[in-house]
């Protein structure tokens, strides 16, 4: 049994995940929570394989990629996840099942994506973070780095298309949507409220 809750915080490339994680996560500690924060691709073996391939060091098939995100969630769950659950903590992890099923329908059967998935714990909460694809793209140029495989515009706004279409999906767990294109604080606040009312049931 596992006594803590595993919330997800999905969006497009350049929604902000990253930094809300820890702005929420922070915030949930000044609670008196315990919080372990993650991410997908994992920090695993099969997380840095991915890595190669997003970074297009690395070229495989899109079939391959979705078993490998499916693969990593596993290892991820089991190395990572689960154990901080058991200690009854609450893990934010940046990216989760959605992911896959936003990212990876692009090319292969929803369906397939999702049953690929099958073996691994849903989440108690996934957040999509939703800003527009335009915000998205000023974002990412903003904080640089190298182009990554999914980064193009237009893939983007098909993600995006994607994702509202894996948060209407009835069997991945209960879902929240929130405005991420608000001032940081008040993004940050609406996760809060989010969670902390996911905390109080
Ligand atoms: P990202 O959060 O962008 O990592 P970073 O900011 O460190 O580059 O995630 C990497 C990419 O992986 C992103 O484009 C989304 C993609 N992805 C999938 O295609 N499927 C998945 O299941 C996951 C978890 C991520």
């Amino acid at each position: 049994m596992t006594k803590g809750l595993l919330i997800a915080l999905e969006g497009v490339d350049g929604s902000g995940t990253t930094s809300q994680r820890e702005r929420v996560a922070n915030a949930l500690r000044e609670q008196g929570r315990t919080v372990h924060t993650t991410a997908e691709p994992s920090t695993g073996p099969i997380g840095k394989l991915l890595r190669e391939i997003l970074s297009g060091e690395m070229k495989t098939s899109p079939e391959t990629v979705a078993l490998l995100f499916a693969a990593d969630r596993l290892d991820h769950l089991k190395r990572e996840i689960v154990p901080a659950l058991e200690q009854g903590q609450i893990v934010l992890t940046d990216r989760y099942i959605h992911s896959s099923v936003a990212y990876q329908s692009l090319a292969m059967d929803k369906d397939w994506v999702i049953s690929l998935n099958r073996e691994a714990k849903l989440p108690d909460l996934a957040i999509l973070v939703k800003v527009s694809v335009e915000v998205a793209a000023q974002r990412r140029q903003e904080r640089g780095g190298p182009e990554e495989l999914f980064d193009a515009i237009e893939a983007q706004r098909k993600i995006a298309s994607a994702y509202d279409l894996a948060f209407e999906q009835e069997n991945l767990g209960p879902t929240a949507t929130i405005d991420g294109e608000a001032n940081m604080e008040t993004v940050t606040q609406s996760i809060l409220d989010i969670i902390n009312k996911r905390l109080e049931a």
